[in-house]
Order: structure tokens, then C-alpha cells, then sequence
């Protein structure tokens, strides 16, 4: 089954940090970071629509310019929000890179930036219109719809999208939508697996890979 770092491990790691992948990729197949616009128009890798929750200061991310968002100190750790190309570099070609795409507007700059980089890139997102820009700017990186309820609308627009995979939460994961995506071809992360006991049935419902908080939960890793 294949281990994909959520925000680089945000149960073990401060998320979304270089520092998180950085240790992520010893573990991980694949990491997985969440994408917004600042201010400046750079694409930087924060999960929230403000600083608040993972900085020492306070507002809008889009309000934010580049150069503040590094001037703050993320979850303690001395690091600014780092640009999605700082994290690209972290990432060698034996891990692939899962970008999340938190907000509209950002698919094109993500296609450019995973034409001239070395991880292979998955692009990931909640918004079926930003899947579509994908498609749209290069039909060949692969694509992933995102969602938590509403299994058989979300498998129509991961169809109608020709989606490689489907990643759907934990609680609306059963046996059948994992037939239904294979079916169809696509293969199932689920989210967010936050300990192993959550992982133990994932196995027989046929599920493709975990997107997990930790790198422990599958019973094969003894870390
Ligand atoms: O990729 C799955 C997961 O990241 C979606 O939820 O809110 O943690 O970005 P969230
Ligand atoms: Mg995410």
C-alpha cells in the first residue's frame, strides 16, 4: 500500500515545512503539501486561508507579500511559509509529490512549475475546476479529486475529469467505492490516516494507498 505524507507527516512534523518533508521523504512514497497564492503572486505552501493557526502572526495568506510570509516563524520552528518550489526541491525523483490545490487560480502556475522539476507531481484538489485547468494545461499529470461526502457525485466528476485517482475521507470509504474507482480505472487514497488502528481495514476494502499523519500506520513499517 502506498504511504503518502499528509502535510509531510503533520503528526510527527511541524506541516507543511521543509523541515516536515524533508524527513518525510525517508518514509514516505509520496508527500503531500497544501498550495495557496500570496499576495506577491508566488505559490506558497501553507494548509489554512490564514497565518494564524501555524504562525506568530495573523491574517489572510493572499494578503500576505513573500517576503512576510517568510519573516514568520511556522509552529515554532524559525522557518518562514515556504514557496512550493522550495519544497519541490526537497523532494528527490524516487518521491512524488502530491500538491494540493486549496484555492482556484493555481493550476496553470502548478503545470508550468511540474514541467521543469524532477518529482513526479500528482495535483490534488476539493475544487473540480481547478482539476479541469489541469487537464486543460497538460492532460498527462495525474490528477486526484478530493472530497469527504457525496461518494457518487464526487466518482462522476473524478470520471467526467478522468481523474488517476480518487482520494476520499476515511468515513465515506467503503467497499464498493473502492470497486467502482477500480473499475473505472482510478486508484483510492484515503485520508487522513492519523494512527495505525485507523489503517487495519483499509487492506481488505482494497485501497490503493493512505494519505497518513504519521509514517507508523502501516503494519509493515516498524519505524
Ligand atoms: O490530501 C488529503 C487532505 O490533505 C485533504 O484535507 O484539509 O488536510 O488538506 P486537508
Ligand atoms: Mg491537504
Amino acid at each position: 500500500m502506498r504511504l503518502i505524507a499528509h502535510r509531510g507527516f503533520a503528526g510527527q512534523y511541524p506541516e507543511n515545512t521543509r523541515q516536515a518533508v524533508e524527513a518525510a521523504v525517508e518514509f514516505a512514497d509520496e508527500v503531500e503539501v497544501d498550495v495557496r497564492r500570496c499576495d506577491t503572486g508566488e505559490l506558497v505552501v501553507i494548509h489554512d486561508p490564514t497565518v494564524d493557526r501555524v504562525t506568530d502572526g495573523s491574517g489572510a495568506v493572499c494578503r500576505h507579500s513573500l517576503a512576510e510570509l517568510r519573516a514568520l516563524d511556522v509552529l515554532g520552528t524559525g522557518e518562514g511559509v515556504p514557496t512550493l518550489e522550495e519544497v519541490v526541491d526537497l523532494v528527490p525523483p524516487t518521491v512524488g509529490l502530491n500538491v494540493e490545490l486549496k484555492d482556484v487560480g493555481l493550476a496553470g502556475d502548478v503545470v508550468r512549475l511540474a514541467h521543469r522539476v524532477d518529482p513526479q507531481i500528482t495535483v490534488s484538489s476539493f475544487h473540480a475546476n481547478e482539476l479541469e485547468g489541469c487537464r486543460g494545461a497538460d492532460p498527462d499529470i495525474p490528477r486526484a479529486y478530493l472530497f469527504e461526502d457525496d461518494p457518487k457525485q464526487a466518482m462522476e466528476f473524478a470520471r467526467d475529469l478522468d481523474c488517476c485517482f480518487v482520494h476520499p475521507s476515511l468515513d465515506c470509504c467503503n467497499e464498493r467505492l473502492v470497486g467502482d474507482a477500480h473499475a473505472a480505472g482510478m486508484s483510492v487514497n484515503v485520508w487522513t490516516i492519523r494512527e495505525r488502528a485507523e489503517a487495519e481495514r483499509l487492506p481488505e476494502l482494497g485501497v490503493d494507498g493512505v494519505i497518513a499523519d504519521r509514517a507508523d500506520v502501516l503494519p509493515e513499517l516498524e519505524l
